[in-house]
């Protein structure tokens, strides 16, 4: 009886340690068998690399596609989808959200430096340039408070959003100095704008004084209505005024002046035409009327120009006698608007002043 109690035990006993042996090899399986994916890194910036190693991990597992790339080319929320699997051959898919962010500020390419004189104002955001990683068409503004009529050393700055409000601000100065007040022998002052002398602000080009060769573009409009103005009442008098040749370009003059330098030599050919660059024809504001003749003046058409066209603000601009002024033979024919004002000062009674003489300014190449 005895015994078959202590054997009863034994089965009991066995049956237990049995149990427990086996469920801590279960326990042992399962830990070494459980899988747990994590997303490490759940914000990327936008076009970034990304491969699902670089963002996930897997204990207890190895990631099934760990060098595949995620499309990080649109911004917001994206689902990926990991997997993961364990030494047993089990597979575990988990979902996660990746956020693709733009943490990068546009970039502005600028000057750092720019300078202007008073009163002449000038586009500060010329030459800047801006770009950005996402956005193709990001703003700049400038911030800061300046004056193009005060002299000052303002501190400035370009500022630039991108749409996901990334801001970049660069510094620049903008120096408003005093212009150059250079004078002519008679007081009047010279501005150079641009590469155009401004003398008592009216524009000169003579041999001395030279416009850039992409300046002009066709007679002005205020000379083309002043030109009008005269014309009809010319035409009241009897008068037929027509221009036969305006505004001529650079490229125009020179080969205008080639041709006459062929003709007849260059020291000949100075006399009576501008080299490319020095011609009032190139400003827009001077014409040659009717007739390239000498003998125009004495036609009742060159008479009525020299006597009414100072009334119109036209001058004769290469007069008689003045050539050691103007730099030119005497032009019948060649007229310039300098507004009605300084034309009937010029005009002087029908003795012709002419801009070198008023100014005190000359008419001559430097070689
Ligand atoms: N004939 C004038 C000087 C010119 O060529 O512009
Ligand atoms: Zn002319």
């Amino acid at each position: 009886m005895k015994k078959k109690k202590i054997r009863k035990q034994k089965i009991i006993y066995f049956i237990g340690v049995s149990s427990i042996i086996v469920l801590i090899i279960i326990g042992i399986i399962w830990y070494f068998s459980w899988m747990d994916i994590e997303l490490v890194i759940k914000e990327v910036e936008i076009n970034q690399e990304v491969k699902i190693s670089d963002i996930t991990s897997c204990s207890h597992g190895n990631l099934l596609e760990p060098d595949k790339f995620i499309d990080t080319s649109t911004l917001g929320k994206k689902d990926i989808e990991v997997q993961c699997k364990n030494f047993l051959g089990y597979v575990k898919t988990s979902s996660f959200e990746l956020v693709v962010r733009d943490y990068t500020a546009p970039v502005i390419s600028f000057p750092e430096e720019l300078s202007t004189t008073i009163g002449t104002p000038i586009d500060l955001l010329q030459g800047v340039i801006v770009s950005d990683n996402v956005d193709s068409d990001v703003e700049v503004f400038v911030d800061g408070e300046y004056s193009f009529e005060q002299k000052g050393e303002y501190v400035l700055y370009y500022v630039a959003h991108d749409s996901s409000g990334n801001e970049t601000r660069n510094k620049f100065i903008l120096k408003v100095e005093e212009g150059n007040t250079m004078k002519t022998v008679n007081g009047y002052s010279i501005v150079v704008e641009n590469g155009v002398t401004y003398i008592d602000g009216v524009l000169i080009v003579n041999k001395t004084y030279s416009l850039p060769a992409d300046y002009g573009n066709g007679l002005t409009d205020e000379v083309s209505t002043a030109f009008q103005k005269m014309k009809d009442v010319a035409s009241k008098d009897g008068i037929t005024l027509s221009i036969i040749s305006g505004y001529r370009s650079y490229d125009r003059q020179n080969t205008i002046y080639y041709n006459y330098v062929q003709r007849d030599g260059k020291s000949e050919a100075d006399t009576y035409s501008a080299r490319p660059g020095h011609s009032e024809h190139q400003s827009g504001l001077a014409f040659d009327l009717n007739s390239l003749e000498s003998s125009f003046a004495n036609t009742k058409e060159g008479k009525w120009l020299n006597e009414h066209a100072y009334q119109y603000g036209f001058i004769l601009r290469y007069p008689k006698g003045k050539t050691n002024e103007t730099g030119y033979i005497y032009e019948p024919w060649h007229f310039r608007y300098v507004g009605e004002e300084l034309a009937k000062k010029l005009y002087n009674d029908g003795n012709w002043v002419t801009l070198e003489a008023y100014f005190g300014i000359n008419s001559q190449y430097s070689e």
